[in-house]
């Protein structure tokens, strides 16, 4: 059990939950009982319905849903690893998006990949601990033209990125935060 959640804590979960988000967590723990019995079937509704409510699935949250269901901690991350539709970490305030379909794998993917997690700190599907970014990868997103590719916030598509442009489009954004803490 110790060894599980130091896993939990020290490779999927960079963010601490927040107090607001524990809250969330525990109005919708307690309000289970009302809508779902204590089958083991009932895991993955139970998962899509705490994200859903917190915006993703904290570690408290799986082992909340694991003494809820009265199965072991373990199958509840296994089940929430196995599938995408389920995040480990908050989103950030920015989504940065990294396709690496064939064209963009070809046209260099891996390499401006490498740059924003160099940049941010962070690996794919984390989360800086600011919260201001989150970092993964995408398939083709229908602009192989302009690969190698990264899509922000799923609509600013930025098309034969080099590391130089992830450091400008970083640059940006925080010129942008500092405009607006100064406003
Ligand atoms: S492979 Fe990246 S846009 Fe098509």
């Amino acid at each position: 059990m110790i060894e599980y959640l130091a896993e939990v804590n020290l490779t999927h979960h960079q963010s601490d939950i927040t107090p607001e988000e524990r809250q969330k967590l525990f109005d919708f723990l307690n309000s289970l009982g009302q809508h779902c019995s204590r089958e083991q079937s009932d895991l993955i509704p139970i998962l899509q319905g705490a994200q859903s409510r917190i915006g993703y699935l904290p570690a408290e949250a799986m082992l909340g849903i694991a003494e809820y269901l009265g199965i072991p901690e373990i199958d509840v991350y296994s089940v929430a690893t196995f599938y995408n539709q389920f995040r480990l970490n908050p989103p950030g305030k920015h989504s940065i998006r990294v396709c690496l379909g064939t064209a963009c794998h070809i046209g260099g993917g891996h390499i401006i990949l490498d740059a924003w997690k160099r940049r941010l700190g962070i690996d794919k599907k984390q989360t800086t601990p600011d919260r201001e970014f989150d970092l993964d990868t995408v398939a083709c997103v229908g602009c192989c033209a302009m690969a190698p590719v990264t899509v922000i916030d799923s609509t600013e598509v930025h098309g034969k990125v080099s590391p130089t442009r992830v450091d400008g489009l970083l640059l940006g954004y925080k010129l942008q935060k500092e405009k607006e803490a100064s406003a």
